[in-house]
């Protein structure tokens, strides 16, 4: 068997691992061999990558490779040790401005050595086993959407990262912008092809950078997590788009993997959100000022202390948690968990209502829960456990606000309006952990906190939960 038919076999094998991988991320149970059968495939497509180059006798570039991996494997281990899981997103957002950036270096590579030589007559043009006008169509649209993630991405980390604001840029005729910017993308390609030249390359290159900074910039807070797993599909294209530039075909199928399913959770999370899906596409069209903050509600609360939480849950049946972003800042899991473990010792049922959006990042609630080892079969989905909650005896909001937010469902002119949320207000006593009575991620106030049955628990959550554990 030859090298080359050998690292085609080692394509395809790391192509179908891939594939297990993505199936295998979509379930709790099934997760960490979904992770494995990813790092299986990316290991076998890099020994087959360097294998090739190895057999071609260019040590130059093997060695090139082999540093690459060396000090981008160092610099990824640091990182991922040291990051918090509340600054994922912004780290995911910044790793996607890499391979926009990878896939910009590819397409002008490529450029440089086959049009860009040819042109010059300076050393011999690269052999092409295509005509050059599909190859230079290539590189315009692999810089594009290189350029839009690259931008893009950048701006998603910044707003993430509170570097600059997270409300939405909105410049004069924003979406007549962004249309002139795609229909000018259009005629620069079709003149790219024509005649390849550098200036049209350069201005391809500066209009797509500019488009991607607009499109990030113009889209609020609220929508953020949207446009990351979004920057997370156009990264996917990016790299399939490199991967016809570079002839390799593993990187078209993993880049079109990437691609598919980061639009599909983008989706899903518009619909949980309930955004419309082109409009965060299209840079916040038809949206604007959705996420700014609605006035103050009227009313009164009431507290209660950690023992009386204890007495009610002695008294209760069924408890349902319901976490948010409070419980990943407060590291709370373990104690959380060990709550579960205590109840149900006692007899008592208890349930987790998992909403779509809830923390920072998709399934952030659902990998701490796994990390502090709370059974999977208890974990539901908002969907599941929305019709549950009437006939529940106590509801614990540990850390969540927007996701339990009633005006959402109730209140149409809220700015959440329409966004589906856990119905907690409906159950028997709903007991709301937080700090204060500051709002969520979303600046709306929330009325769950002056109904009749909610009592407001105030401190660290994690503190008040250790709190009535000692109690019970
Ligand atoms: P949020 O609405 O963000 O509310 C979190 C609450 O936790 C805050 O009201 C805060 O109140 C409380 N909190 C913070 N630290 C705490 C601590 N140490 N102890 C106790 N409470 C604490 O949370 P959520 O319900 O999870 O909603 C998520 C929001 O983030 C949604 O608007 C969603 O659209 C957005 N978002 C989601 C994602 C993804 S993909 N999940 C990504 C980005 C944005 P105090 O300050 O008073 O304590």
């Amino acid at each position: 068997m030859s090298a080359s038919t050998a690292a085609s076999a080692a394509y395809i094998v790391a192509g179908l691992l891939f594939v297990l991988s993505l199936a295998g991320l979509s379930r709790h149970e099934t997760a960490k061999a979904g992770n494995a059968y990813g790092i299986a495939g990316m290991a076998i497509a890099l020994v087959a990558t360097v294998g090739l180059a190895w057999r071609d006798g260019d040590v130059l570039a093997v060695g090139l490779i082999a540093a690459a991996m060396a000090i981008g494997a160092a610099i990824g281990l640091w990182r991922a040790r040291i990051v918090e899981m509340t600054g994922m997103p912004e780290l995911i957002a910044l790793l996607h401005s890499f391979v926009g950036l990878a896939a910009v270096l590819v397409g002008w590579n490529g450029y440089l050595s086959v049009e860009g030589a040819a042109a010059s007559g300076a050393g011999e043009a690269e052999e092409l086993g295509l005509p050059v006008g599909i190859h230079s169509a290539e590189v315009a649209i692999g810089v594009f959407i290189g350029a839009v993630t690259f931008t893009g991405s950048i701006v998603a980390f910044l707003k993430l990262s509170g570097r600059i604001t997270s409300n939405p840029l909105v410049l004069p005729g924003k979406n007549a912008l962004n249309v002139g910017a795609l229909a000018a993308f259009a005629v620069l390609t079709v003149v790219f092809v024509v005649s390849p030249g550098l200036a049209v390359l350069s201005g391809l290159t500066v209009l797509a950078l500019a488009l991607g900074w607009h499109l990030v910039a113009s889209i609020g807070g609220g929508d953020m997590p949207v446009v990351v797993s979004m920057l997370n599909s156009y990264s996917g294209w990016a790299a399939a788009a490199s991967g016809f530039l570079l002839d390799n075909d593993l990187l078209i199928i993993t880049g079109a993997l990437v691609g598919s399913s980061g639009a599909y959770l983008s989706y899903i999370m518009c619909q949980a959100m309930n955004r419309s899906f082109l409009s965060v596409i299209a840079g916040g069209f038809g949206n604007e000022g959705s996420t700014a903050a609605s006035g103050d509600v009227e009313g009164e609360h009431t507290e209660v202390t950690a023992e009386e939480v204890a007495q009610l849950l002695r008294d209760a049946d069924s408890v349902v948690i319901t976490p948010g972003y409070g419980m990943a800042v407060a590291h709370a899991q373990n104690a959380v968990a060990e709550l579960t473990r205590t109840l149900t010792d006692k007899g008592v049922e208890v349930r987790f209502g998992i909403h779509p959006v809830a923390g920072r990042l998709p399934g952030h609630m659902n990998v701490l829960l796994a990390e502090a080892r709370v059974p999977y079969d208890v974990v539901l989905e908002m969907d599941e456990i929305n019709d549950d909650l009437a006939t529940t005896d106590v509801v614990l909001v540990i850390g969540a606000n927007d996701t339990v937010n009633p005006a959402a469902a109730e209140d149409p002119a809220s700015p959440i309006a329409g966004m589906p949320v856990l119905h907690v207000w409906e159950a028997g006593h709903v007991v709301v952990f937080k700090r204060s009575m500051s709002t969520g991620y979303a600046g709306v106030q929330n009325p769950l906190f002056f109904r009749d049955n909610t009592r407001m628990l105030f401190g660290d959550a994690r503190e008040r939960v250790e709190d009535i554990l000692r109690a019970l």
